[in-house]
């Protein structure tokens, strides 16, 4: 697996690929991996990806003033690891002046889709995000870059982008890995601890419930958003942010009764501000 820090040597890798006639995948991540990062990396290559590149990088313009980017968890050797082990041809792991030099004054910004939900309580999230990956996809030259399900406005955010910029990257989403009893896995449930920990299943509780409904026939996403938000608002050790039922594609507000919907929650539990959602459709649910 080798290893870049500077954005030149990562092109030129991504030349060769494509000199060769390799098809790259690009697995863009904040780092701490767990198994939700890890399995980007092995739908890369099921999509047909022959070397999958995944970078490491917390991106300092996606926070806000007093988020959590300076205690955000970092463990550079454990990541290499897990990506070594997952199959990954190379890494990008940039510093903080590779990615944004002295004088640097360029961002992305995705108006509409950025608006609401986490874009809400964080206004600075997805111009930093869009800014950023837009960045790693002109370093690391992907064919198909792989992003979660479960950062599912950042998801809806990169697609408009690539939209809307021409930009010749095939996105594929990947389905929320979860913690055996529901939670979604994330790097930030470091910081839960204890009673917090089992406080923080109420999200998944909560989408859960909802997804119950709609199986049994609901159709009504104030409703089936409602319950899913009761669900939260009763843990004691969580505050609720959001819960709200959207157009999957859109994310825009459902006006009655629908056959697919994504409900999305954002709630803290003690030092963690957490997120989840999941899409009903049909019959069924992911
Ligand atoms: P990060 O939170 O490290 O997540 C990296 C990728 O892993 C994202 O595409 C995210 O949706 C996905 N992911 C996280 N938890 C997951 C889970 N439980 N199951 C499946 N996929 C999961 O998202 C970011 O970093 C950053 O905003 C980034 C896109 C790298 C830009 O800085």
């Amino acid at each position: 697996m080798e290893i870049f820090r500077r954005p030149g040597e990562m092109q030129a890798w991504a030349d060769a690929q494509r000199a060769a006639g390799r098809r790259i995948g690009l697995v863009p991540t904040m780092g701490y991996l767990h198994e939700g990062h890890v399995s980007l990396v092995r739908i890369a290559r099921e999509r047909g990806c022959d070397r999958v590149a995944a970078t490491i990088f917390v991106n300092p313009t996606q926070f806000g003033p007093g988020e959590d980017y300076e205690r955000y968890p970092r463990d550079e050797e454990r990541d290499l690891a897990m990506l070594r082990a997952a199959g990954a041809a190379a890494v990008y792991l940039p510093g903080v002046r590779d990615v944004y030099p002295e004088g640097y004054q360029t961002f992305v910004e995705v108006a509409e889709v950025s608006r609401g939900l986490c874009g809400d309580s964080r206004p600075a999230l997805f111009r930093g995000v869009a800014t950023v990956v837009a960045k790693l996809f002109h370093v690391g030259k992907p064919h198909v870059a792989v992003f979660g399900e479960k950062d599912y406005q950042q998801l809806a955010v990169i697609r408009r982008m690539v939209r809307d910029l021409d930009l010749d990257v095939e996105i594929v989403a990947a389905p929320t890995v979860r913690e055996a009893d529901g939670l979604a896995m994330s790097s930030r449930n470091q910081y839960l601890e204890g009673e917090d920990r089992k406080a923080a299943r109420c999200l998944s509780r909560g989408l859960f419930l909802a997804r119950n409904l709609f199986l049994e026939g609901e159709r009504d996403p104030t409703r089936i958003a409602s319950a899913a938000r009761a669900v939260v608002e009763a843990e004691t050790r969580a505050t609720l942010e959001y819960a709200e039922a959207r157009d999957p594609e859109t994310l825009g507000p459902l006006r009655g009764p629908s056959d697919r919907m994504t409900i999305l929650v954002a709630a803290r539990v003690g030092p963690a501000r957490l997120i989840d959602n999941i899409t009903l459709q049909g019959g069924e649910a992911t």
